[in-house]
C-alpha cells in the first residue's frame, strides 16, 4: 500500500467501505480558469486525480469504481475541447494501461458506441479486451454516457427478448450497460455541485450522496479519505426504520 493511501486510513472503518463508489468528476474548467489557463489545461490535471483515485480505491479494497468522463450532453461542448477529451482519453490508456493491467484492474466501459471516434473505439476496446480477466478494481468508465439513453435501450432489448420474461428490477438491471454491477452506494460529485448530470439515474436509487467542495484536479487521496469517512457517518436504511449497515 502506498504512503498516501496509508495516510488516509486513520478514522475509516476497512470493513465498512462502499462496495461501489461512482464520481461525478466535474470542476476542470474552473480549476483552469482560476489559474488563468485554458479549460482544457484542468482536463489534463484531471487525469492525475484519476490515476490516484483509481489506485487508492484499488488499494483500499473497493471493488467497484465507476468514474463519469464524458456525458452524452458533453457534445454540445466546443469540438476543440471535445477533440482533446477524445485524445485525452487515448492518451490516458496509452500510459496507465499496464500499470493498471499489473495491479489487477478491469476496465469496462459504460455508453454508446455512436459518434466516438474509431481510433478512441479501438483504444477503448484494447483496454477492455487486455484487462477482462483481472479480478481487482472492477473501473468503470462512463464515457459518452446518459442515464436517459441507458433506460431507453434497456426498454429497447426488453421489448426485443424472445422469450420474454416478466418485467421485473432483476430482468431490468441486467438490460443496464452496469449488468453484471452492484449498484452503487456513494455517489460523489466534486465541485460543490448538486446535481445528476443524467447519471446512473436507475442505479443511484439508493446510493449515499456525498458533495465535495474541490474541484477535480485537486481530488486526490486525502479528499477521497474525507468524502469515505463522510459516507462512514450515514445510516443507510433503505426506507425502514433500523439502522442497518451493508
Ligand atoms: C468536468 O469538468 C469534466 C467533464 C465534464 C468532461 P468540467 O469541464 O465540467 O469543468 P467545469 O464544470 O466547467 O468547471
Ligand atoms: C457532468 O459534468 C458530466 C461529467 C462529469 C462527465 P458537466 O459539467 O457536464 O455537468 P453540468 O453541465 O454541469 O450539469
Ligand atoms: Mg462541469
Amino acid at each position: 500500500m502506498s504512503r498516501k493511501t496509508k495516510l488516509i486510513l486513520p478514522g475509516l472503518d476497512r470493513q465498512r467501505l462502499p462496495r461501489h463508489v461512482a464520481i461525478i468528476m466535474d470542476g476542470n474548467g474552473r480549476w483552469a480558469k482560476r489559474r488563468g489557463r485554458p479549460r482544457v489545461a484542468g482536463h489534463r490535471e484531471g487525469m492525475n486525480s484519476v490515476r490516484s483515485v483509481i489506485r487508492t480505491c484499488g488499494e483500499l479494497g473497493i471493488p467497484h469504481l465507476t468514474l463519469y468522463a464524458f456525458s452524452t450532453e458533453n457534445w454540445r461542448r466546443p469540438v476543440r475541447e471535445i477533440r482533446f477529451l477524445m485524445n485525452l482519453l487515448i492518451e490516458f490508456l496509452n500510459r496507465e494501461l499496464d500499470e493498471l493491467h499489473c495491479q489487477g484492474v478491469r476496465i469496462r466501459m459504460l455508453g454508446g458506441r455512436e459518434r466516438i471516434p474509431a481510433r478512441v473505439l479501438a483504444s477503448i476496446d484494447q483496454a477492455i479486451t487486455q484487462t477482462r480477466r483481472n479480478r481487482g478494481l472492477q473501473l468503470n468508465l462512463a464515457f459518452n454516457y446518459g442515464g436517459r439513453r441507458e433506460l431507453l435501450d434497456a426498454v429497447g432489448a426488453y421489448v426485443n427478448l424472445r422469450p420474454r420474461p416478466a418485467l421485473t428490477e432483476e430482468v431490468f438491471s441486467r438490460l443496464l450497460y452496469t449488468a453484471e454491477l452492484p449498484d452503487p452506494d456513494l455517489l460523489v460529485r466534486t465541485s460543490g455541485e448538486y446535481r445528476l448530470s443524467n447519471f446512473l439515474l436507475w442505479q443511484l436509487a439508493y446510493a449515499e450522496i456525498v458533495v465535495s467542495p474541490v474541484l477535480w484536479p485537486d481530488f486526490r487521496e486525502r479528499e477521497l479519505g474525507q468524502v469515505l469517512r463522510e459516507y462512514q457517518k450515514r445510516e443507510r436504511r433503505f426506507g425502514g426504520v433500523k439502522s442497518v449497515h451493508a
